[in-house]
């Protein structure tokens, strides 16, 4: 099987050509992504390879069907950006990577809060210019705050821990609970009254249906002032409008964010040179508490090497005709 692999950076192929030493599966890299006039480019490749600012609708899979795909190969965890029905309808088969490294994306959430706090950004440009004051970038211990994740699956448990290792107290929402997280002192609240009491609010839920915008005006009325929004999972979560107009009357105190509504247009690419079209995001930057990452939580040497060889395997076992293929994605 021949994989048509969309949306290719360097360190893709880096990763990918290093894990495929031992499969050997024929690749064609193509720098553009995956989308209805592109789609042409995967006839005759039985895989296609997709990353999440790909489109995988349903005109996309029909013509990538018509061309001869049967799999699409998800190097990514989420799949809210695929027409499942669409892909079951055309009989492509759809396979992702569930977890490469949720350490890289506890992480960098941590790393996002950091930097927020301490303005470790602000200080290293300063310090660069020979100014040493120390005006403007007093932060707040972390020790002792209150910390609210939203979804503790495989990265939310790992935030909520890394977050308990600093001495902060954890509460969290999710419709499972994690009894060992119970166990090990995390609180379940109802959301509205996680939102009231903490001070630090990480989002670790997948888009869905009822996690889009749960952070919306009435979330931010009922949090506490000054409170640090981080958002690693995924941009739609968030209403940017709801959160700018927090920001503007000082509200929300701090804004992470890795993932953004309309990131498609923007992430992963290089526009130094150009007009940014989008408004809101250009509103968002313009706040000194706003930091924004360009979806790069994942971004470690461990999750690439992880979500390479995962891929690839994912495919063998698809072409070694499998009966169980536990990282299939259905309805
Ligand atoms: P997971 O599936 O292990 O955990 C998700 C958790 O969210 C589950 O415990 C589930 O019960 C909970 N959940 C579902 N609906 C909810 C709701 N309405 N309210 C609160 N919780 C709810 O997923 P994992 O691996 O922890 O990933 C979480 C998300 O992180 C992914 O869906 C993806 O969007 C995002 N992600 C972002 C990356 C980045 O580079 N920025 C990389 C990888 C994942």
């Amino acid at each position: 099987m021949k994989i048509a692999f969309f949306n290719t950076k360097s360190y893709d192929q880096a990763y990918f050509d290093k894990a495929n030493e031992a499969f050997d599966i024929p690749i064609n890299y193509f720098e553009t992504s995956l989308n209805a006039d592109t789609a042409t480019l995967a006839r005759e490749h039985e895989a296609v390879c997709v990353f999440v600012n790909d489109t995988v609708d349903a005109e996309v899979i029909e013509k990538l069907a018509e061309g001869g795909t049967k799999v699409i190969l998800l190097r990514s965890a989420g799949f809210n950006h695929i027409d499942i029905e669409a892909a079951e309808k055309h009989k492509v088969t759809l396979l992702r990577v569930p977890a490469y490294s949720p350490h890289a994306v506890a992480e960098h959430a941590l790393a996002l809060i950091m930097t927020l706090n301490r303005k470790t950004h602000k200080a290293y440009n300063r310090v660069r210019e020979n100014n040493f004051s120390l005006e403007r970038l007093t932060g707040f211990d972390l020790y002792g705050k209150k910390v609210g994740v939203i979804g503790t699956g495989k990265i939310g448990a790992i935030f909520a821990r890394n977050m308990q290792g600093l001495g902060c107290e954890v509460v969290a929402f999710d419709p499972y609970p994690d009894d060992e997280l119970e166990k090990q002192g995390v609180k379940y609240l109802e959301l509205d009254e996680l939102f009231g009491e903490v001070d630090i609010i990480s989002l670790h839920t997948p888009l869905n249906d009822k996690t889009h915008h749960i952070i919306n005006s009435h979330a931010v009325s009922l949090m506490k002032k000054g409170v640090m929004i981080i958002n690693t999972s995924r941009g739609a979560l968030i209403d940017t409008k709801a959160v700018i107009k927090g920001l503007k009357d000082g509200h929300i105190g701090y804004l992470g964010i890795d993932v953004y509504e309309q990131e498609e247009q923007l992430f992963f690419k290089d526009l130094s040179e150009t007009i940014i079209p989008d408004d809101m995001i250009a509103r968002l930057m313009s706040f000194p508490n706003v930091l924004v990452t360009a979806h790069q939580a994942f971004f470690t040497a461990e999750a690439l090497t992880e979500i390479a060889h995962t891929t690839l395997q994912n495919l063998q076992d698809f072409a070694d005709e499998k009966s169980d293929l536990p990282n299939e994605v259905k309805r």
